[in-house]
């Protein structure tokens, strides 16, 4: 049997994509940093989050049964850190924030933010695996944030299409600073 120490350094040294996801609704307003986000199909367009059930925001997200996924951009870092050590009533004072046609939160300045409904829930170890339908795009454009080796790191547009597809309608820039 692996122990759980040696299954995180491994894990740690996997490069992924950071996000904010986000909910609001009956249950109240709530969110997290994730790495632990990825596309299941795109015939319905769904994805799969991956929460704690012992976060502080899992009964907000079990409760509204809908979620956005905030894709985030490198220049995004410091609200990535906010809502992945910060309390749950500090973290939506950072950054510009929309309702979006599903209820968001839609973070402004995010690279994609996918407005989804959860249609199963898979309990695993520790974590519930969300399986989300998506039903509204937004998006920006800008380099992406990637975390690994337990730190964030910028991937460069120029690696990147320069103008990237418009998605269903633009998210403005953000308005004022992050922090
Ligand atoms: C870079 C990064 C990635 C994370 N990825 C996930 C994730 O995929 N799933 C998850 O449940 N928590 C993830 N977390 C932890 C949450 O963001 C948050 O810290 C955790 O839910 C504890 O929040 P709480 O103090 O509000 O309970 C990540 C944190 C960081 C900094």
């Amino acid at each position: 049997m692996i122990d759980g120490a040696a299954y995180r350094e491994a894990m740690a040294r996997l490069a992924g994509a950071v996000h904010l996801v986000t909910t609001d609704g009956p249950g109240g307003r709530a969110g997290f940093t994730a790495t632990a986000v990825c596309s299941v199909s795109d015939t319905p367009p769904t994805l799969l989050v991956c929460i704690n059930r012992g976060a502080s925001a899992f009964p907000a997200f079990d409760r509204n049964g809908r979620l956005c996924v905030n894709l985030l951009a490198a220049d995004q870092r410091a609200i990535a850190d906010v809502f992945g050590r910060r309390p749950m009533e500090e973290r939506f004072r950072a950054g510009a924030w929309d309702e979006g046609r599903g209820g968001g939160p839609l973070l402004a300045g995010a690279l994609a933010a996918f407005e989804c409904r959860i249609v199963r829930r898979v309990p695993a170890g520790t974590h519930d695996v969300l399986f989300c339908e998506v039903d509204a795009l937004a998006g920006g454009g800008g380099d992406a944030l990637v975390y690994g080796f337990r730190r964030y790191h910028a991937l460069a547009a120029e690696e990147a299409p320069a103008e990237p597809p418009r998605l269903d309608r633009a998210l403005r820039a953000p308005s004022h600073a992050l922090l």
